[in-house]
C-alpha cells in the first residue's frame, strides 16, 4: 500500500523523469547559446570594427521597439534560469543515483573497463566536467564581461580579446576549459536527446552519437580558432 503523503502534483514535480527533462531542455538551450556565441566570436577575423560593431549591435537589437540592451538581458535571464535548473536537477539526480546504487556501479558495460562501468570517457567526466565549466564561466565573466581580469590592459571588446590571447597561459586556460566543455557536450547532447525520446533504434542511436560528436567538435574548434589565431599573430 502506498504510504506517501504527497499530492499527485507534488509527486510529479519530484519525479526523476521530470528532472531529466529539465536537465535536457536547459542543456539544449545552453548549447544553442554556445553556437551563437561561437559564431559571434568569429567576427574577430573581420577586424576591430566588425567585432566592436557586433558587440555594440548585441545591445541595440530591436531598438527603438525594445530598449537598449533589452534583448541581451532577456538572453541573460534565460541563461541564468537554465544554469540554475541544470545544476539543481544535476545535484538531485546525482544524489538519487548514489542513493539507488549505494555509491556503487551505475550500469554494466563491457567497454572502457579502465573507467569502471561507464561507457565513454565523456560520460565518465560529465559531473566533474560540469563543476569545472562552472568555475571557468565565473573566470570568463570576470575576464570579458566584468573586466576584472585584464591581461594586456583594458580597452574596447576587440582590444581586450586580442590583448588577452597574446598570453600563452590565457590560451591554455581557455583550451583546458573548452576541452571540458566539448567532453561535457559529447555526453550531454546524446543524453539530452535520448531523454527527449529520440533514441528509439540502433540507427537513431548512431545518429545521436554523430550529432553529439559534431556539436562538441564544432564548438571546440570554433571557440579555439580566435585564441590560437591571436597567439600565432594571425589576428593583431
Ligand atoms: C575563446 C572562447 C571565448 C571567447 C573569445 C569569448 C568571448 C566573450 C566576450 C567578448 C564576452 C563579452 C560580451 C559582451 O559583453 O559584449 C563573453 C561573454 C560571455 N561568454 Fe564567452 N567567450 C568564449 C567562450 C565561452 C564559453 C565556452 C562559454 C560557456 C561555457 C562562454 C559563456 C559566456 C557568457 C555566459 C557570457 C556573458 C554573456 C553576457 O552576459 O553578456 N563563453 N564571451
Amino acid at each position: 500500500m502506498a504510504t506517501t503523503t504527497l499530492t499527485p502534483r507534488a509527486r510529479a514535480m519530484r519525479s526523476t523523469v521530470l528532472m531529466k527533462a529539465v536537465m535536457a531542455v536547459s542543456g539544449l538551450i545552453m548549447v544553442g547559446y554556445l553556437l551563437v556565441h561561437m559564431y559571434g566570436n568569429l567576427m574577430v577575423f573581420g577586424g576591430a570594427a566588425a567585432f566592436n560593431d557586433y558587440a555594440a549591435h548585441l545591445r541595440t537589437i530591436g531598438e527603438p521597439m525594445i530598449p537598449y540592451g533589452g534583448v541581451l538581458w532577456v538572453v541573460r535571464i534565460v541563461l541564468l534560469v537554465s544554469v540554475v535548473a541544470h545544476i539543481a536537477s544535476a545535484v538531485v539526480l546525482t544524489r538519487r543515483s548514489h542513493h539507488a546504487t549505494r555509491g556503487g556501479k551505475r550500469y554494466q558495460s563491457k567497454r572502457a573497463r579502465a573507467l569502471g562501468v561507464q561507457r565513454t570517457f565523456a560520460s565518465f567526466t560529465v559531473r566533474w566536467g560540469g563543476v569545472t565549466i562552472l568555475l571557468y564561466v565565473i573566470f570568463h565573466l570576470l575576464h570579458l564581461t566584468w573586466k576584472v581580469i585584464n591581461p594586456g590592459g583594458a580597452g574596447d571588446p576587440y582590444g581586450r580579446v586580442v590583448n588577452s590571447f597574446q598570453h600563452w597561459w590565457m590560451v591554455l586556460i581557455y583550451l583546458v576549459a573548452l576541452v571540458m566543455v566539448a567532453l561535457h557536450l559529447r555526453h550531454g547532447v546524446w543524453s539530452g536527446l535520448t531523454t527527449l525520446g529520440l533514441n528509439t533504434s540502433a540507427t537513431a542511436r548512431r545518429n545521436l552519437n554523430v550529432i553529439a560528436i559534431a556539436v562538441a567538435g564544432v564548438i571546440l574548434i570554433g571557440f579555439l580558432l580566435p585564441p590560437f589565431a591571436i597567439l600565432l599573430g594571425l589576428v593583431k
